[in-house]
């Protein structure tokens, strides 16, 4: 299977995904990666990895729904059969969503439903749960609501709360990438189908 894979960040989990495509047999190639935002480190991960990048930025387009077109088309040319949000931090627009939903699978650090959006680890740990973790699911037209693929659960300790979440955001970082690459390479090797909220590998 061919992926994109959208980052905006460090790529770790990028990373993970690159060297789980180094071995044939994981099932799947990375066509390309693109971002929202330059000099960033998973541009610098896909590049050393030899990955055609591209980046589009909202602010250089006319509008949010010209960016989105522009954002489908770059991916559209890489002809993938899943596109990966990989700590991508933009919400994807119409025209994306209408030419690939149902093949678009993210990573959230937190258990969905509960705290979805963009802090859901701060927002865990303000909220004062003992157990938290990661999801991995489809993206549907919603924030994190789409249909769930596969979860791993993290504890919180005491001591979370004296650095603002950040040593809990690498536990459960650690979880996710290895969560996010055995669910893109099931999902690659066996494909899937979507039957209401549930995802069914095999298809
Ligand atoms: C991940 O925890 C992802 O779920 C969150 O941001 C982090 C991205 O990390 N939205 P990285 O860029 O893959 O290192």
């Amino acid at each position: 299977a061919r992926l994109v894979v959208l980052v905006s960040g460090s790529g770790t989990n990028l990373q993970a995904l690159i060297d789980a495509c180094a071995d044939p047999a994981y099932g799947a190639v990375i066509a390309a990666v693109g971002a929202d935002r330059d000099s960033i480190a998973g541009l610098e991960r896909a590049e050393r990895a030899a990955i055609p990048t591209f980046v589009l930025r909202v602010r250089d387009f006319a509008d949010r729904a010209a960016w989105d077109a522009a954002l489908t088309s770059a991916t559209e040319a890489y002809a993938p059969d899943l596109v990966v949000t990989a700590g991508f931090m933009k919400i994807l627009g119409k025209e994306f969503m209408a030419r690939f939903e149902g093949r678009i699978v993210n990573t959230h650090p937190a258990l969905l439903p509960s705290f979805p959006g963009a802090h859901g680890v701060h927002d865990a740990l303000a909220y004062g749960v003992k157990v938290t973790g990661c999801t991995v699911h489809l993206v549907d037209t919603g924030v994190d609501t789409g249909p769930i693929v596969a979860q791993a659960a993290v504890e919180v300790s005491e001591d979370d709360h004296a650095d603002g979440g950040e040593a809990l955001h690498e536990r459960i970082k650690t979880v996710e990438r290895h969560l996010l690459v055995d669910v893109v390479g099931r999902l690659a090797r066996e494909g899937h189908r979507i039957e209401g909220r549930k995802v069914r590998i095999p298809a």
